[in-house]
């Protein structure tokens, strides 16, 4: 399966630092063809999407890297939401995934897996794939029960629309994001073998969903994750900021 490695921006950087990384981003990836063995996206805050889509256009390997959004309404897709950004508008702009269910959206502002489920059935209706991320806290880990959180995370944010090919899961224990703690391998490759059984035995219209795990990649581990089975790519979010660690793990799946 291809692999996909996704940049998720979360709210840092400046219009400038935008277009310095993906002119930087652009010109390797071109240079040396990552974008045959490797899907690469890239998920700026809102206000640099159509900067980004712009520039991309411009650049050399515009093909090669592909939009992304971080979140998108649960409401619709036009309306009196104020604040909202809906998929619909994001496809306009020419994103073709969105990343869902976050669990720093999860946890800051209680999005809950129903309303999760409601976003990613309004992004396959704007033709957008979804990346829907699930996993643990420290403390579910610690109580053992990591398994069943993940698999009802699942259960709840899949609506019946998802295929194969318009969602992509994202593994991301939450004690893993950000703090520079990496799963151990025994525990991906577990969790991810976990979430292709019940993908293949219950939901199995997304029996080949792409898996990816997130949480501290980076350019040193990046190899070792993607050996795993059923590790199918990777969601990174502060390595995706700086394009020598970027460009790293994108060589890393290929
Ligand atoms: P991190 O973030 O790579 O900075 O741990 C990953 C994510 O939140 O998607």
């Amino acid at each position: 399966m291809k692999k996909l490695v996704a940049g998720n921006w979360k709210m840092n950087g400046s219009r400038a630092q935008a277009v310095a990384l993906l002119t930087a981003l652009s010109q390797k990836i071109a240079d040396e063809n990552l974008g045959e063995k490797t899907d690469i996206c890239v998920c700026p805050p809102f206000p640099y999407l159509s900067l980004t889509a712009e520039k991309l256009g411009s650049l050399k390997s515009s093909e090669a890297i592909i939009l992304g959004a971080q979140d998108c309404s649960a409401w619709g897709q036009q309306g009196a939401f104020t604040g909202d950004v809906s998929a619909a508008m994001l496809s306009d702009i020419g994103c073709r995934y969105v990343i869902l269910g976050h669990s720093e959206r999860r946890g800051y502002y209680n999005e809950s897996s129903l309303s999760v489920a409601e976003k990613i059935r309004l992004a396959h209706e704007a033709g957008l794939t979804a990346i829907l991320c699930v996993g643990e806290t420290q403390a579910e880990r610690d109580a053992g029960v990591q398994d069943s959180t993940v698999v009802a995370q699942l259960r709840e944010s899949i609506p019946p629309c998802a295929t194969s090919e318009n969602l992509v899961i994202a593994y991301e224990p939450v004690w893993a994001i950000g703090t520079g703690k990496t799963a151990k391998p025994a525990d991906v490759e577990a969790m991810h073998a976990l979430i292709r059984r019940l993908l293949q035995e219950k939901l199995d219209k997304c029996a080949g969903s792409r898996i990816l795990y997130g949480g501290s990649v980076k350019a040193e581990n990046a190899q070792e994750l993607f050996a795993i089975a059923n590790v199918d790519g990777a969601l990174v979010g502060g390595a995706s900021l700086k394009d020598d660690q970027f460009l790293d793990i994108i060589r890393a799946a290929s």
